[in-house]
């Protein structure tokens, strides 16, 4: 078969897009459920997916993988984006990689909010670090600030934001006490990809920050996650934590290379003793294989033709979403966002005044199809898993995150469809 035979197939069948998953245009009130989130894809995604497997010869990460980090990195203005396999993997690898650089110590603290995600805070622990909580402040969620500065010890070496739901603190305030105090600020960016504060993305303060590709978020490719940062040799070691702990750092078609990029592949490595050894088999650092497959890359890159558009629709359906809520619903009240701060929405925040209240309106959303998430872990300290790290009773404001709120979704697919039926279903609310 010829190439341009090849590729017209693949059109043709990339056009069987499972349409409703992924746009709304099936939508059917009343029977059809009403996702919270996922992925915005249309044949496009599906026609690179397939290209990468078709074409590829070796389908682990390779030339569509470092395509995608060298646009994602340019889109979103840092210099380096290293790819791996989810945005759990990514923030395990950004902890490891900068503890590596910054020459940070076990037992050294890292500031973090007890709400959130729990692959926000597991990374610090798998790293030997110590995460040290500062509870939440109930007008926007994210962590109090006061309570962040008074708990800068000596032990500390970094400040750790995960704004919530992608609306931003207030990072002029994060970047001077860092500054004033020497700290490194880092982001979890995962919700919050787009999301600008005065005007910059908000991923301009961070010194390195990581992403996800999960349904669920601003873009996806399945799944997949990204580390991203300006000091390069970050992303060194991100790729060689990322890829089996080695020192080579040849990428996509530089693998090919028979000198590698660093000219001196096959080279007397681990001194006379041992002779010639590849480059490629010296391993710097005890790591872990959390490399992407080179489809998810392609996807990656139709994902960023989108990006701009889906960025437009999630601030558009926050809106739409709010105010059918608000209109019908009393004792409820959505998040506050301070001036400067422009979030990319991930979800629309949904603060109830009582418990109560919380588990009506989930069981009245969900008994009519539209669906409702937890505001993920809550307090994370309540969990099985991580109440050893601390007393969850220290953190108030994070138990309330568990009682009283939720979140609906804002997603690039919904259509005017979508929302009139969230309005009928809103106006039967008692
Ligand atoms: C803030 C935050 N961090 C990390 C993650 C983990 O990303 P992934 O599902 O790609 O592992 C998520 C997932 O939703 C998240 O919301």
């Amino acid at each position: 078969m010829d190439n341009q035979t090849r590729d017209d197939m693949i059109s043709q069948l990339a056009q069987i897009t499972p349409r409703y998953a992924y746009n709304c245009k099936d939508f059917v009130p009343g029977k059809s459920p009403v996702y919270y989130s996922g992925p915005y894809w249309d044949h496009r995604e599906l026609e690179m997916a397939m290209k990468a497997l078709l074409t590829g010869k070796w389908l682990t990460t390779g030339e569509y993988v470092n395509k995608f980090q060298n646009e994602f990195a340019k889109k979103f203005n840092v210099a380096h984006a290293h790819m791996m396999n989810s945005g759990s993997s990514a923030n395990l690898i950004m902890i490891a990689a900068l503890k590596k650089r910054l020459n940070w110590k076990d037992g050294d603290e890292v500031i973090v909010s007890p709400v959130g995600f729990p692959t926000t805070i597991a990374p610090l622990v798998q790293n030997g670090l110590v995460p040290v909580f500062a509870d939440i402040e109930m007008r926007s969620l994210n962590f109090d600030l006061s309570e962040v500065a008074a708990k800068i010890t000596d032990k500390t070496v970094a400040i750790f934001v995960s704004p919530v739901l992608g609306n931003p603190p207030d990072m002029d305030f994060l970047r001077d006490l860092c500054d004033a105090t020497d700290l490194f600020l880092i982001g979890d960016n995962c919700d919050s990809l787009g999301s600008r504060f005065d005007g910059k993305l908000i991923t301009d303060y961070y010194y390195a920050w990581s992403c996800s590709f999960y349904p669920a978020h601003h873009i996806s490719t399945g799944e997949g996650g990204m580390v991203c940062s300006n000091d390069e040799e970050v992303i060194n070691q991100a790729r060689s934590f990322s890829w089996w702990g080695r020192d080579c750092h040849c990428v996509g078609s530089a693998n090919l290379l028979a000198c590698g990029t660093c000219g001196n592949r096959f080279d007397k490595h681990l001194g006379e003793d041992f002779g010639v050894v590849d480059h490629k088999y010296i391993f710097t650092n005890m790591g872990y294989n959390l490399k992407p497959l080179d489809l998810q890359g392609a996807i990656g890159l139709a994902q960023l033709e989108k990006v701009d558009e889906i960025d437009r629709l999630r601030r558009q359906n926050f809106n739409r979403v709010s105010f059918h809520l608000y209109k019908h619903v009393k004792g409820i009240r959505t998040v506050d966002r301070i001036m400067k701060a422009d979030p990319s929405w991930f979800g629309v925040p949904i603060i109830c005044d009582t418990p109560e209240l919380k588990t009506k309106l989930v069981k009245f959303l969900e008994d009519n199809k539209i669906q409702t998430r937890n505001y993920f872990a809550g307090n994370i300290l309540i969990h099985p898993g991580y109440k050893h790290l601390d007393d969850y009773r220290k953190y108030p404001n994070g138990n309330l995150a568990l009682s009283h709120v939720f979140f609906l979704g804002c997603p690039p697919h919904y259509n005017d469809q979508v929302f009139d039926y969230i309005e009928s279903v809103l106006e039967t609310w008692v």
